[in-house]
């Protein structure tokens, strides 16, 4: 892997050397929903019958005529067949023995809580249903949704999918500008936001910011808005686009039929970041999705029903999509649904919860864990977490020391570990342990989920042996994967599928060891990951040229304790500007603005030259070595050597070297 060599080559060091291994305990394996090892080779063998066996667990209106249809890179799944998402993940249920079991148990940030049993959820999601219709939503069109974390916001997104309008939910902590590009990319013509949502305390302005985006959003007819703050946040209405959510809905009808949908039409457009500068909106369709999230739920989280599941993510990302809304109501689950920060009020705030709500699975992200570890094993100590039973991890890949303090202060040696990974673009959890059936090694996601065919490969396509490091690709189809980019089937194409023909490109750098298990590296394309986000550096670079003291500017990703990577951005500035402290600030609140406060560089360094290549290009690796302290890397294809040693001399020079 050319681009971040010196990194990989010490985080490969560092894996080899990890030797620990966790066999399932015998009583978690008799209990466990999957214990048999030959699953692994009957999915190998006949891939539509797997599948097709885990889709008869669905209701369906029609059922498909054919599992797949495969012309690479394009797919169809479930060919023929028709359900409704909804119908699935709460009608069914309010139908049933779990019409009184709570599906949704939400805490809101400043201690209010509320209990969404199924048949309530089925009428919060019928009136907003409905709601929706009168605002002239029809099957096909889009909503854009940036809410905070409430439990009108799972509620949106079921009422969009039981009435066949795809959503395309906007994280709430995205700026106005981001929300206006992806509206505007999705053509949504209805908005559901909030006047704002707590954060520390503090109220976040979501009701101003969509007023800004939508100002230059003119397919948008409607703003559908939640009153969560009330008094404490400014909340003008626009006469005839806007309408307040207690007034709409709260009067609308409870009932409301389920649009029957065709295995393949949108379900939801969720954006992410890509290469390039635009970001990517990842189209998901209906049944093979669902298909794919529920199995993966019930098996890799064990799931039973009397559980409490908890997934701390927010609805805003693709795990929240996935393993908050869709895959856990599927199964009739109960999902916890948190508001707040982990350290608001107090840092045992998460610990508290799972006490609270005595919950048995719960899904975080490495960058939360390891903050858990600064914070110290005092906090989960002080509280009751006897009814813990299965732990996973997400995002970003999980250092050892991070993973046994996982187990050793949460689960208490107790509860296996299952180290997810996956992606916007796969839907599903592609590669992780089952909890029952699985040796697990810390660090590492293990083994490709069954069904699924993941490979490391080097430039040329060869296999790469074990130990070595490569590109991830998956080889073979799988039912949740992402069907296009919204509006841009060339670029599915082209960045995805083009490199190695047939087989998908995941972007992501991993070695296999000699037992087979999956050890994954980190991007190898120029996006970050940051607290577990991802962000282009173009996107930032973007962010900051736009800036008119900047002239140019080459954005990085640096390792950090805490986030996996934080942003450090190289600038120029214009002849004349002078650089200071001030305007390194203003510079980090101008990219935050743009796009965000999860995009806010944590360095900026002024220089007065660029190391790049004598084809002009920016070379980042060189930039990455300078900010992480290493040995530069080859240089002979730079256009002045001499740049980079100057700048790695006046980095150090000011101290922000590690
Ligand atoms: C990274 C989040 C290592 C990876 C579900 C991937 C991981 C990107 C893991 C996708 C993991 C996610 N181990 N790396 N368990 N899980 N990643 O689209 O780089 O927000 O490509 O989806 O996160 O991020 P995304």
């Amino acid at each position: 892997m050319p681009e971040q060599s010196g990194n990989e080559r010490e985080k490969l060091e560092a894996l080899l050397e990890e030797t620990r291994i966790y066999p399932p305990s015998k009583e978690f394996t008799d209990q466990a929903n999957w214990k048999d090892a030959t699953l692994y080779d009957r999915a190998r063998k006949d891939l539509e019958v797997f599948w097709a066996g885990e889709a008869e667990t669905l209701d369906w209106i029609k059922r498909w005529d054919k599992v797949l249809e495969w012309k690479a890179p394009w797919a169809k799944w479930f060919v023929g067949g028709k359900l409704n998402v909804t119908a699935n993940c709460v009608d069914r249920h309010a139908a049933s023995w779990r019409r009184n079991k709570a599906a949704l148990i939400w805490e809101g940030e400043p201690g209010d809580s509320r209990v969404l049993t199924y048949a309530m959820l089925q009428r919060e999601v019928n009136r907003c249903a409905n709601a929706l219709k009168s605002l002239g939503v029809k099957k096909g069109d889009r909503v854009a949704i940036y809410m905070g974390m409430t439990p009108e916001l799972p509620i949106a997104l079921l009422a969009c999918a039981k009435i066949g309008a795809p959503h395309s939910v906007v994280f709430g902590g995205f700026s106005a500008e981001s929300l206006r590009e992806r509206i505007n990319d999705g053509q949504a013509k209805v908005l559901i936001t909030a006047d704002g949502a707590w954060r520390r305390g503090n109220v976040v302005p979501l009701k101003a910011s969509a007023d800004e985006a939508v100002a230059g959003s003119p397919s948008i007819e409607s703003v559908l808005v939640l009153q969560r703050i009330g008094s404490r946040a400014a909340c003008p209405m626009q006469p005839g686009r806007d309408v307040w959510w207690h007034e709409l809905v709260d009067r609308a009808s409870t009932s409301c039929d389920a649009e029957p949908m065709d295995a393949e039409d949108i379900l939801y457009i969720l954006y992410t970041s890509g290469t390039t500068g635009k970001p990517k909106g990842v189209v998901h369709t209906s049944a093979g999705y669902l298909v794919g999230v529920s199995t993966t739920h019930r098996a890799i989280f064990d799931l039973k029903d009397s559980d409490v599941y908890w997934c701390t993510a927010d609805i805003g990302w693709v795990t929240g999509h996935s393993y908050i809304v869709y895959g856990p109501l599927a199964n009739g689950a109960t999902s916890l649904i948190y508001e707040g920060s982990p350290d608001y009020p107090h840092r045992g705030r998460f610990w508290e919860l799972v006490s609270k709500y005595g919950v048995n699975i719960l899904y975080t992200a490495p960058t939360a864990i390891r903050t858990f570890m600064r914070w110290g094993a005092e906090w989960p100590e002080k509280f009751d977490l006897s009814s813990l039973r299965v732990l996973g991890t997400v995002g970003e890949p999980i250092n050892p020391e991070a993973w046994v303090w996982y187990h050793r202060h949460v689960g208490r040696g107790r509860c296996p570990v299952v180290d997810t990974w996956w992606q916007t673009e796969t839907g599903m959890i592609m590669i992780s342990p089952l909890p029952g059936l699985t040796a697990t090694k810390p660090g590492s996601a293990t083994r490709p989920f069954p069904g699924i065919q993941a490979e490391v490969l080097d430039d040329k396509g060869q296999p790469v042996g074990p130990g070595g490091g490569g590109y991830l690709v998956l080889s073979q189809p799988w039912p949740a994967m992402f069907r296009t980019i919204y509006g841009d089937p060339d670029r599915y194409q082209r960045q995805y599928w083009s490199r190695y023909p047939g087989k998908y490109l995941t972007g992501d750098g991993a070695k296999v060891d000699q037992d087979g298990y999956f050890w994954l590296l980190g991007r190898v394309d120029d996006v970050m990951n940051v607290s577990g986000h991802r962000i282009s550096t173009f996107e930032v670079e973007s962010a900051l040229v736009d800036h008119p003291s900047v002239a140019e500017a080459a954005v990085i990703g640096k390792t950090h304790e805490i986030k996996g990577q934080g942003i450090a951005g190289f600038v120029t500035l214009k002849e004349g500007v002078k650089a200071s402290d001030g305007l390194k600030d203003e510079l980090r609140e101008h990219v935050a603005r743009k796009i965000g406060a999860l995009a806010r560089p944590d360095d900026i360094f002024f220089t007065s030259e660029l190391p790049k290549t004598r084809s002009a290009k920016i070379m980042r690796r060189l930039l990455r070595d300078i900010a992480e302290g290493r040995v530069l890397g080859d240089t002979t294809t730079l256009a002045d050597p001499g740049v980079v040693s100057r700048l790695k001399q006046q980095y150090e020079q000011e101290g922000l070297a590690e």
